[in-house]
């Protein structure tokens, strides 16, 4: 009994290992004539990747590698208020300008991320923003920021996160500063003034959690569906929504018929959807890579074959191209202090079982 149960692993581990050198040999990357945006594009979907300035401007290995693989490019941190906003009356474009000319450069495409958002926020933003300036310092940030690249973002993330029903309001909304400030209508003024600013740029709604068939992803996707109903119902200028997908290897399971049938009401409304910021953490599987880049790349898999059978699906960006770079190291970091390995790329930029299953699902579904 054992020794048949050692054989099957023996037999699971050399395929694994089989499969693992293939995908992972230098000569195998050199001969590839095709990157994840063309796959994507083949199939009128577009492909990229979060990442920070710091990171392209000094890793010209990534740097290189980023734009063969990505069509679009979303600032993972640059862009956001704690980044931007040294004092409440200053902007810094330092940074955000460098990664707009990158982008125009080498020819990709940007994504604003993100306007609207309860981290992320400066020091001196708690002692300075009330129920009385509120209004004021949202619109002035957003006026400045979209209006000095207008033109230049295929979309931006206006409100992110804005749903949290464990919060407990029978509307689902977090309970944030600006929704303290501003009540409901917060977020119909960040999408007006943004439309207002850039007239061209698709404007999304972006959140997590909403993929599972958990009862707690159920009532985010009840939340998300029923805030989108209302701004579309006020005519509120929301293009998109955004699907972030921060998916673990180690937790629940799909439900497709659901997850396929909340994305068809999305739809109905008119909007599009962007896969927004795609990862598989890895933490609780078992420690050699091999095993962990088959089951990572399976949820790669089994999420992208569910939400590309929906047509107005336009966009699939992963949180992070490489392994080299990605929050999970921080965030959800492995027990047994193993490198994660969430992303397509390893360390080393070479494709894993990852990328060939994103390269396919991108192609085909
Ligand atoms: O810049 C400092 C650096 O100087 C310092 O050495 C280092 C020490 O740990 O911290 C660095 O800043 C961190 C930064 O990430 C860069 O690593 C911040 O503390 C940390 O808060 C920041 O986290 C980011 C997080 O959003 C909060 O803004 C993550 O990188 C970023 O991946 C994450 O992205 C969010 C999306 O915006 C929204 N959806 C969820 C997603 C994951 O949480």
């Amino acid at each position: 009994m054992s020794s048949k149960i050692d054989r099957r692993r023996f037999l699971f581990w050399f395929a694994g290992v089989l499969a693992s050198t293939i995908w992972s040999s230098k000569s195998w990357a050199g001969d590839r004539s095709l990157f994840l945006k063309d796959y994507a594009a083949k199939n009128d979907l577009l492909y990229g990747a979060a990442t920070l300035h710091s990171f392209l401007r000094r890793d010209k290995d990534f740097a290189r590698r980023f734009v063969e693989e990505c069509a679009i490019l979303v600032p993972e941190n640059d862009f956001k208020w704690y980044k931007l906003r040294p004092t409440p009356q200053s902007f810094d474009f330092t940074k955000a300008d460098w990664l707009v000319n990158f982008a125009e450069v080498h020819d990709l495409k940007l994504r604003g991320h993100t306007l609207v958002w309860y981290q992320a926020l400066p020091d001196w933003f708690a002692a300075e923003v009330n129920a009385t300036n509120a209004a004021e310092h949202l619109t002035n940030h957003i006026n400045t920021l979209v209006g000095r690249y207008a033109g230049k973002i295929h979309s931006w993330d206006v409100v992110n996160e804005a749903i949290e029903p464990k919060d407990g309001r029978d509307d689902g909304l977090r309970i944030t500063p600006w929704l303290k400030y501003l009540g409901e209508e917060y977020i119909e003024l960040a999408f007006r003034t943004a439309a207002a600013a850039d007239p061209q740029a698709l404007l999304t709604y972006n959140d997590y959690d909403l993929a599972y068939d958990t009862p707690e992803h159920e009532a985010r996707r009840t939340a998300t569906l029923n805030l989108l109903e209302r701004l579309k119902a006020k005519d509120v200028p929301v293009g998109a929504l955004g699907m972030q997908a921060h998916l673990d290897a180690g937790k629940a399971r799909f439900n497709a018929k659901k997850l396929q049938r909340f994305m068809q009401n999305v739809a109905d409304l008119g909007l599009k959807i962007l896969v927004t910021e795609l990862d598989v953490v890895d933490r609780s599987l078992e420690a050699p890579s091999i095993f962990r880049d088959r089951a990572v790349a399976n949820i790669y898999r089994e999420y992208l074959e569910i939400v590309l059978t929906q047509p107005a699906v336009i966009a699939v960006i992963t949180w992070g191209l490489s392994d080299r770079y990605t929050w999970l190291k921080k965030f959800r970091p492995r027990d047994d202090g193993a490198y994660v390995r969430p992303l397509p790329l390893d360390r080393d930029l070479q494709p894993k079982l990852a990328w060939k299953t994103l390269a396919h699902a991108l192609r085909y579904f």
